[in-house]
């Protein structure tokens, strides 16, 4: 099977994938991944030749895996390379929901945390999706009355899902000896369920090798435990790393979550 997408109608197109329009099931669509790289809410951006193939293989091996645990998923399969069938949204929540397990990046400048700080139960926040506000977090207070007056549940089942989804995705990464150390995921409505939608690739997580055989990660702070300097992520792109150095990042998440497949 060979798809001509020039004779397909595109739906939408994002920074790293395009979204057209299925003439054989209107209940779902296509997702081409595209090459493109960004960060800095699409401030800083460039194109790496090969991405689209290993977003395409990670994207893929982690919701086929997540599918086999039962999670509600928005993916259905993938038919050729860089491309994915997914179930077309009814409603996208404009929403990012991030879950963390250890202090990195941005909450660094917020809570005056220490790297590394482990967050047992687990932390989830809701940014607002806007590049030009760049994704402001939402106040809990904001989130508490749209739940209870506006009788809204989405923002319950989005915070148990992302949790879930976290806990099933740390213990996978930890056969491979590597801790994920947060994500950002989306949802949207489909047939009036709450839905993981969009992708989950390098730029959705942070992930840091072990940095010991058997590391004590029930700790206050875990950072002596993990590498963060051996990370498997975007960070080494919002860093600087040069291109093929990152590329080389996704090559070896791709390789990792092959694995997914052979797990219990
Ligand atoms: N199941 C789905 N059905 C329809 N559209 C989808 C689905 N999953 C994801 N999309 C949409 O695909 C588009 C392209 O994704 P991409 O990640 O490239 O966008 P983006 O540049 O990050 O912008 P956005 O802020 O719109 O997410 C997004 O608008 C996303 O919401
Ligand atoms: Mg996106």
């Amino acid at each position: 099977m060979s798809i001509d997408f020039q004779t397909l109608h595109k739906v939408n197109e994002g920074k790293t994938k395009i979204i057209y329009e299925n003439p054989e099931d209107a209940s779902t669509v296509f997702m081409l991944f595209k090459d493109d790289i960004t960060a800095g809410d699409g401030v800083k951006h460039d194109v790496i030749e090969g991405k689209a193939h290993v977003d395409w293989q990670t994207n893929r091996d982690i919701f086929e895996y997540l599918n086999r645990k039962g999670l509600p998923t928005h993916y259905v399969s993938s038919p050729e390379d860089r491309v994915s069938i997914v179930k077309k949204l009814d409603f996208k929540i404009n929403l990012e929901v991030v879950t963390r397990r250890v202090a990195a990046g941005s909450i660094l400048k917020w809570g005056k945390f220490t790297e590394g700080t482990r967050f047992d139960p687990l932390i989830t926040q809701f940014h607002y999706k806007d590049d030009a506000l760049h994704d402001p977090m939402l106040d809990e207070t904001y989130i508490d009355y749209m739940i209870q007056a506006k009788g809204s549940t989405e923002y319950q089942e989005m915070r148990e899902i992302n949790a879930q989804v976290f806990e099933i995705l740390e213990d996978a990464f930890a056969h491979f000896k590597i801790q994920l150390v947060d994500f950002k995921l989306e949802y949207g409505l489909i047939d009036g369920k709450v839905t993981l939608i969009d992708e989950i690739t390098g730029g959705s997580f942070r992930l840091w090798p072990y940095a010991k055989e058997k590391p004590d990660l029930n700790q206050a702070n875990v950072l002596a435990e993990l590498d963060p300097k051996g990370r498997l992520d975007k960070d080494t792109y919002r860093m600087g790393g040069d291109l093929s150095t990152v590329k080389s990042k996704f090559d070896a998440i791709a390789a990792l979550t092959a694995g997914f497949k052979d797990l219990p």
